[in-house]
This record gives structure tokens, C-alpha cells and sequence, in this order.
């Protein structure tokens, strides 16, 4: 496995070139097991992944406070090494429920004092709102952060699941690193409009969703029993006859996977990064052997005729099923 690295935007940081997306650690994929957690960021860490993903909703800071203990007790050239991103702004209820987005610059500055607190570091290497709160201009929140970069408690301004218009108005307010956005085989919306907007401005997309929350991973089966609270029992792409259609999809990309000696997951996670340099994927490995799936993915190389035939196998569009629920898609800037 060689890890190389890619800037994010004109401005942003070097990282490497594959992200973990610490999310299902704490939250939305069922129970996950805080040994195994921890052991996998620190063997994250230790292979030259720098970018860490984190949320601070993500089961209220325990995500937060989880990659916190993984960088109190990782190495010291480690943790130097490490790169937070961190997506605030979505409101939670105690039972557990989502009640909409705040964007305002006061809530700003609150959520990343807490922010820094839980995960024990003095500054925060990219931060954004992780939906555009409707109720206040972007300008205001990319403002507010802007403030929190020129007092170093944050180094970038990143950008989560917004349109062409949103993009161009944060940009036009302060730099921005990279907008970080669904984009899979099988999510491939950020093509029409979203990626040729995030290019022509020299902002980098880190990529979510990689592997559709496991759904294009390989390892997915239509008998796997789902929590009530795991997103995918909600998630179009999941249920009856989308997920049998999605699951033949797969199919066609294990054939191909086989043909080159390598796993499904590995082609998915290899052709976002044959997309261009300015895509960093983020994968949501919460295991060291899903990490050790994931970066073997480095050393795939797809050529010309593989990648013809993973576009034969999956067309663009080929899904059944949106990438969210209804209710969740209106928060989206792109399909
Ligand atoms: N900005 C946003 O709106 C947004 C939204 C969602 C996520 N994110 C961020 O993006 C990160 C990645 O998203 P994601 O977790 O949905 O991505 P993903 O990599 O598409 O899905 C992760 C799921 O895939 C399964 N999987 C199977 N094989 C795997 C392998 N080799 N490597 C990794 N996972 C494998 C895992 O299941 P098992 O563990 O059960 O095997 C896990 O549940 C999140 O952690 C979060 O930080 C951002």
C-alpha cells in the first residue's frame, strides 16, 4: 500500500489521499465497538491516513470524544500528523431525533468551543455547517468562520452537501478548502453541476458514501438484519426491490473485481479516486480489517478498459432508490 497525498483546494491542507470517516464508530450503522474503533484510527494513523471525519452530532460529541482518546493515545508523531474535520450545525434532540440546522455566527463560535473541548486539540483543521441552515444567509456562517481562522482555533472552511449557488457565495466570502459531498458508482448527482462549479473555483470535494454506507461494499447481503435507529433501514437505496436491484449491481462489479484479484469495495473506492486528484474519498471503515480492505485500494489501478467496463456494469444513474429519505433530501443542494 503506498500513501500519497492531494491538496485540498487552492488553500487547503495536503492530506492523504484516503480519509476516514470516523461516523459509524458512534452512530447511524449500529453498534460499534469502542476497542476496535480506537484500534482502527491509531491503524489509520500508523499507515499515513491523516484525515480524520467526525461530526459533532454524531451521537452528540461521542464521536468527538472517541477520535479525542484515539489521539490521546496514539504516538506523538501520529497525533501531530492527524487532520480533523469537523461538520456542526445540526440540531439534535434527546431522543435521539434531527430538528433542523443553525447556521447563525453565535452558534458557530458555541459549536466549535465545545468542539475543540471533547476532542482535546487546540485548533480544528477544516470546519463547516453540515447542512446550509435556510434561516441564515451562508455569507453569515462562512463569515463566523472565517473569524475562527483568523484566531486559529480553525485552519479551513469546508462545505457539506451544498448546491452550485451556495458554493459560489461561500467562496466569494472566504476561501474554501473543500466541500464535502456524497459521490460513489452509484451517487454520481455532483456530476452535472456540482463538480464542474467546486472545479472551476479550485475547491476539492471530499467524498462520502464511498461504497453507499455498505451497500456497494460486497459485503452487504439482503439478509442482514438492520437496527430501527440504523440509517439504512430508512434509506431508499435499502428497501425490497431497490436493494435486490442495487445488490445485482454489485454483481456485475465482483465479476470485474475478480477478473483484476481484488474486492468490490476496492473497485468502488479506486474508481472515486481515479475521478481526479482534486477527490479525496472518505471511508467509513470501523474495523482494522475494513481499514486494511480500504487501503488496499491505493494500489489499484484501473485502466482505460476497467474502467469502461465498471461504467457497463454501473451506468451513471443505474441506482433504485434516492440516497436519502424524502424529508432529508430537501436539505440537499444536489441529487
Ligand atoms: N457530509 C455529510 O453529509 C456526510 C454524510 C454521511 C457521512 N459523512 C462522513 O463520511 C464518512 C464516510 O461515510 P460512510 O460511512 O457512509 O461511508 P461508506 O464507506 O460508504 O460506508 C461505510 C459502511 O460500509 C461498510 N463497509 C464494508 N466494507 C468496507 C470497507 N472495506 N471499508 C469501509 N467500510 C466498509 C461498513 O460496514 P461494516 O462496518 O458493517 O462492515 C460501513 O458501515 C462518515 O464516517 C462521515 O464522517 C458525511
Amino acid at each position: 500500500m503506498t500513501m500519497h497525498t492531494r491538496t485540498l483546494g487552492t488553500t487547503g491542507p495536503q492530506v492523504s489521499a484516503l480519509g476516514l470517516g470516523c461516523m459509524g464508530m458512534s452512530a447511524l450503522y449500529g453498534e460499534a465497538d469502542r476497542a476496535e474503533s480506537i484500534a482502527t484510527i491509531h491503524a489509520a494513523l500508523d499507515a499515513g491516513i491523516t484525515l480524520l471525519d467526525t461530526g459533532d452530532f454524531y451521537a452528540m460529541g461521542h464521536n468527538e470524544m472517541l477520535i479525542g482518546e484515539a489521539l490521546r493515545t496514539a504516538p506523538a508523531a501520529s497525533r501531530e500528523q492527524a487532520q480533523v474535520s469537523v461538520k456542526f450545525g445540526a440540531l439534535r434532540d434527546p431522543d435521539g431525533g434531527w430538528s433542523g440546522y443553525d447556521g447563525r455566527p453565535a452558534a458557530v463560535k458555541n459549536f466549535a468551543a465545545y468542539s475543540l473541548q471533547r476532542l482535546g486539540v487546540d485548533h480544528i483543521d477544516v470546519y463547516r455547517i453540515a447542512r446550509l441552515d435556510p434561516g441564515v444567509p451562508i455569507e453569515e456562517t462562512v463569515g463566523a468562520i472565517a473569524e475562527l481562522v483568523e484566531k486559529g482555533y480553525v485552519r479551513h472552511i469546508g462545505l457539506s452537501e451544498v448546491g452550485a449557488d451556495t458554493i459560489r457565495r461561500a467562496a466569494a466570502t472566504a476561501p474554501i478548502s473543500d466541500l464535502q459531498i456524497e459521490y460513489s458508482l452509484i451517487s454520481r448527482g455532483i456530476e452535472d453541476e456540482v463538480l464542474p462549479t467546486t472545479r472551476d473555483l479550485g475547491i476539492s470535494v471530499t467524498a462520502y458514501g464511498v461504497l453507499s454506507r455498505g451497500l456497494i461494499s460486497g459485503h452487504f447481503t439482503p439478509d442482514r438484519r438492520l437496527a430501527p435507529n440504523d440509517f439504512r433501514a430508512m434509506s431508499p437505496r435499502f428497501q425490497g426491490e431497490n436493494l435486490q436491484h442495487n445488490l445485482g449491481l454489485v454483481e456485475a462489479l465482483r465479476a470485474i473485481a475478480a477478473r483484476k484479484g481484488v474486492t468490490v469495495a476496492q473497485i468502488a473506492i479506486a474508481w472515486v479516486l481515479s475521478r481526479g486528484e482534486d477527490i479525496v474519498p472518505l471511508v467509513g471503515a470501523r474495523t482494522r480489517e475494513r481499514l486494511a480492505e480500504s487501503l488496499g485500494a491505493l494500489d489499484v489501478t484501473l485502466d482505460d478498459a476497467d474502467l469502461a467496463a465498471v461504467e457497463r456494469a454501473v451506468p451513471a444513474d443505474a441506482a433504485a432508490g434516492d440516497r436519502y429519505p424524502a424529508a432529508q433530501m430537501a436539505h440537499l443542494g444536489s441529487k
